[in-house]
């Protein structure tokens, strides 16, 4: 519980000294060498500049200063996460439909127990923060009781999530499969509960599965209520594999292409998070620009499952609502600083910008869930999700300072992409408060 004294000192209005790198746009960073975020009560973002312009409005404020090698972001959003499957994350099948019946169903038919449900979900939702993942837009199971416990648990740890209950109907083991109108009944009541609780860090989606474990009552039912709650989102798999595209033409045959299944049955608007989308065409991709929908991309799983090379640079060009995703347990990791390099890697002939890198990682995966208008950089008003990196101190830099890169926003962005670690993680505020510190290191 917290005590008195720590809920009154976060009360205090802050000034986080350091080095603060963050995202205006997909091209475009700002990077303070010597800086300061201004974080006011509340934990609304003030002021974000050089020490040199700021450090003079600052009477009254309490100054946390931090080390030279160490750097300010704004918190990861991971925009595609399966919950239920931290615990069997890297245990590889051919395919992904083998992988689903090999490793996955299983696993997730654990969370018929609570008792499994309360330890994973708790694990889970403090990993994400571990990483600095400020905002997650997660699958739960197909279990009512398992998605009450994860959203008490996300409510308990303060984590902002966009979250539901996992809906099957068919082609699932039994295990995992509820009626219809059951399913449809319950993820309505958990939304009702859910959506903008805990001051609006918790917010609710409808969660289809994906299509082949969909019938068209079951989406046609979602269809309804999404024009009951037109502020709830829905999230789902589009287009990740061959095989699964070939079971969804044979299962759906009216339908021209995959995209056109949810479309049907309107599921596809601005509040749509479609997770992979690697083989769609030029078609589709202009069609889900017209309905707003969002994608995210999820190259480390794209890699693990071996799916297909996701359109990066088309989707970029279309300006598609776009975030990076680590898919875990697709994705072996909840890092979205190692999901950033494999997007770089997955890029066969072009060089992808950093600052674009960043930017999918925090501003547009934010946009992605259709809160960039509350967070993703630190633009005074803006909600203080930010995370405190420990860049590692060489031999070198430890006896000369002035190597360290912190100098250069172009090299320090470019060590993050492609050294950076979950381990550089030292702290994770959201919304100004501080919900994860790394344990210190004792040494004899
Ligand atoms: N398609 C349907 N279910 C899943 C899942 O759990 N993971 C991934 N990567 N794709 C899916
Ligand atoms: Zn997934």
């Amino acid at each position: 519980m917290t005590s008195p004294t720590a809920i009154a000192s976060q009360l205090v209005s802050r000034a986080y000294r350091g080095s603060i790198l963050h995202a205006l746009g997909k091209d475009e960073l700002a990077y303070f060498a010597d800086g300061a975020l201004l974080v006011d009560a509340q934990g609304v973002i003030t002021a974000c500049g050089s020490w040199t312009s700021l450090k003079d409005t600052l009477q009254g404020v309490e100054v946390i200063q931090y080390q030279p090698h160490q750097l300010i972001v704004p918190g990861f959003v991971d925009t595609h996460v399966h919950l239920p499957q931290m615990a069997v994350a890297g245990c590889q099948a051919p395919s992904l439909l083998e992988w689903l019946d090999t490793h996955i169903f299983a696993e997730e038919a654990r969370f018929a127990d609570a008792d499994y449900a309360r330890a994973v979900s708790e694990w889970f939702l403090s990993e994400l923060l571990a990483n600095g993942t400020t905002l997650a837009s997660v699958f739960l199971t197909s279990h009512p009781g398992a998605s009450q416990i994860a959203f008490e648990t996300a409510a308990r740890l303060g984590n902002r999530v966009v979250m539901g209950q996992t809906l099957m109907d068919r082609h699932a083991p039994d295990s995992l499969l509820r009626p219809t109108a059951q399913l449809l009944a319950e993820t309505e009541s958990l939304c009702k509960q859910w959506h903008g609780a805990n001051d609006g860090r918790i917010q609710y989606a409808w969660v289809p599965r994906f299509a082949l474990t969909s019938s068209e009552e079951l989406m046609s039912g979602l269809g309804t209520l999404r024009r009951q709650f037109p502020d709830v989102f829905l999230h789902t798999h589009l287009s990740e594999q061959l095989a699964e595209i070939a079971a969804v033409k044979a299962q759906f045959p009216w339908a021209h292409d995959y995209t056109e299944v949810y479309e049907r049955f309107g599921l596809l608007g601005s509040r749509t998070i479609l997770a992979h989308g690697i083989h769609l065409c030029d078609e589709e991709l202009d069609r889900l620009k017209a309905l707003d929908a969002s994608l995210a991309h999820c190259p480390s799983s794209n890699f693990f499952l071996k799916s297909g090379r996701f359109r990066l640079m088309d989707v970029l060009q279309r300006q598609l609502r776009l975030g990076l995703g680590s898919d875990v347990g697709a994705g072996p990791a909840l890092s979205l600083l190692t999901v950033m390099k494999d997007a770089q890697y997955m890029q066969a002939d072009t060089l992808v910008p950093l600052a674009t890198l960043f930017y999918l990682a925090t501003l547009g995966g934010a946009e992605a869930l259709l809160q960039g208008h509350r967070l993703g950089n630190f633009e005074p008003g803006k909600e203080a999700d930010f995370v405190v990196l420990d860049l590692p101190v060489t031999p070198v830099s430890s006896r000369m300072p002035e190597v360290h890169p912190s100098q250069d926003s172009e090299a320090l962005l470019s060590r993050l992409v492609y050294q950076g670690h979950q381990q550089w993680i030292s702290e994770t505020f959201i919304r100004g408060q501080r919900v994860y510190q790394r344990a210190a290191i004792v040494q004899d």
